[in-house]
């Protein structure tokens, strides 16, 4: 333990030195020998192990679809488990390891925030790219100009529900959210657009990430009398143990309406969920049941890998997404992989996604999207996200002019 301790920052102090002296010359090496190198930085253990095979599913369906060549280069996948949400030194290590070790031309990783953000100088002092495959704070793509997000921003959702919640008789709300950055961004923003059309915020909790117990939170709140309660978590099981809280808890029987950002009622999760998704609304950016042929193709060729009545989380998408992301600006370079260069082809691009049509914005390098407003219920004996509204090309609120 003590030898440890007195080796361990000497070893990191080691392997900065030799990041800062290999950056340099590490630029486009595997273009070289004729490689793509993609280096994945996801959740593989630990509480929100779930969430990084979705994502490693996503890349692997659209390389069955799409092959494992782009521009004359063979992509080869190195893939790290950052374990999910902490202090992200870990996730940091992980791709300063990819950077230097594997020789990594870009990174496509970041479940969660915290991860994100600590890895955010090191690639810029890399001057390596990173595709985020969820985290979705509103200010990580302001924290390094290597990151390009192909998820979405908790500002896009909150807002969408904030307006929808104002416009169809909801007065007065609670809020409930993980207490940290993604769940700050979803209160603000929430609060900003209900309040701004009439509504008003009664009451407000944040919970620990990982909480599993929301009973004596969801008391509360019901005990401030709102119309209703809009809540965001991180997905996975803490999601499951809060849906089933509110049923068991009678929120909505109480007569309080719920609201969630999508990532807390995935597709993914509702079997597991059962009736307490029943007449909740939500806002997420894909849900599996959309009309278009991109997403025909993603659900059939998911299904032949996973499963005839497998439900892709939109995680998966995400993931999806990413790589045709990398794919194309890969194909716009002509195979040059200078970190920059890449950078700069992904900014303005436009893809025909499963979950509709989306747009890399080239002033801030997140995804502009449709926004689906869905109710829970009963659809082909199962329960599904149903949606009825959809909001175009929504920009991240946060950063709009
Ligand atoms: C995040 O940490 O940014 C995050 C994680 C899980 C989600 C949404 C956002 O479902």
């Amino acid at each position: 333990m003590s030898s440890w301790s007195g080796v361990l920052p000497t070893r990191r102090a080691a392997l900065g030195i030799a990041a800062a002296a290999l950056f340099g010359s590490a630029v486009s090496a595997s273009a070289a020998d004729g490689k793509l190198v993609i280096g994945l930085v996801l959740p593989l253990s630990g509480a929100f192990a779930d969430q990084g095979q979705h994502y490693e599913n996503g890349i692997k369906l659209f390389q069955k679809i799409n092959g494992t060549k782009v521009a004359g280069l063979t992509v080869e996948t190195v893939t790290r488990d950052d374990q999910g949400p902490g202090s992200g030194d870990l996730a940091r290590r992980l791709t300063q390891e990819l950077i230097v070790r594997n020789k990594a031309d870009l990174i496509i990783g970041y479940s969660f925030t915290p991860n994100a953000m600590a890895a955010a100088a090191l690639l810029t002092e890399a001057k390596k790219p990173a595709v985020i495959v969820n985290a979705a704070t509103s200010i990580l793509t302001e924290k390094s100009p290597y990151f390009v997000r192909a998820s979405f921003t908790l500002p896009q959702l909150a807002s969408s529900l904030g307006n929808w919640a104002a416009k169809n008789g909801v007065k007065t709300a609670y809020t409930i959210v993980s207490d940290y950055a993604p769940g700050v961004d979803a209160e603000t923003w929430f609060k900003k657009t209900f309040e701004a059309a009439g509504g008003k915020v009664v009451g407000s909790a944040r919970t620990p990430v990982t909480e599993m117990e929301y009973g004596p939170f969801l008391q509360r709140a019901m005990e401030a009398q709102p119309d209703a309660v809009f809540a965001f978590n991180p997905g996975g099981d803490v999601s499951i143990a809060f849906m089933k809280a509110t049923k068991e808890r009678g929120l909505q029987k109480a007569g309080i309406k719920l609201m969630v950002t999508g990532d807390v009622v995935d597709d993914n999760l509702l079997p597991a969920m059962g009736d307490a998704v029943d007449g909740v609304i939500s806002a997420l950016h894909y849900q599996v049941d959309l009309d278009n042929p991109a997403n025909a193709l993603f659900v059939k060729e998911y299904r032949a890998m996973f499963g005839a009545g497998a439900v892709p989380s939109y995680r998966v998408v995400q993931g999806y997404d990413a790589m045709a992301l990398v794919y194309k600006a890969v194909e716009k370079t002509g195979g040059n992989l200078d970190g920059t260069a890449l950078v700069d082809a992904m900014k303005g691009i436009k893809l025909d996604s499963p979950r509709g049509s989306l747009l890399i914005d080239p002033a801030t390098r997140d995804v502009v999207q449709n926004i689906y407003i869905r109710k829970g219920g009963q659809k082909d004996g199962a329960w599904r996200n149903i949606a009825f509204d959809t909001i175009p090309d929504v920009k991240d609120p946060a950063k709009a002019p």
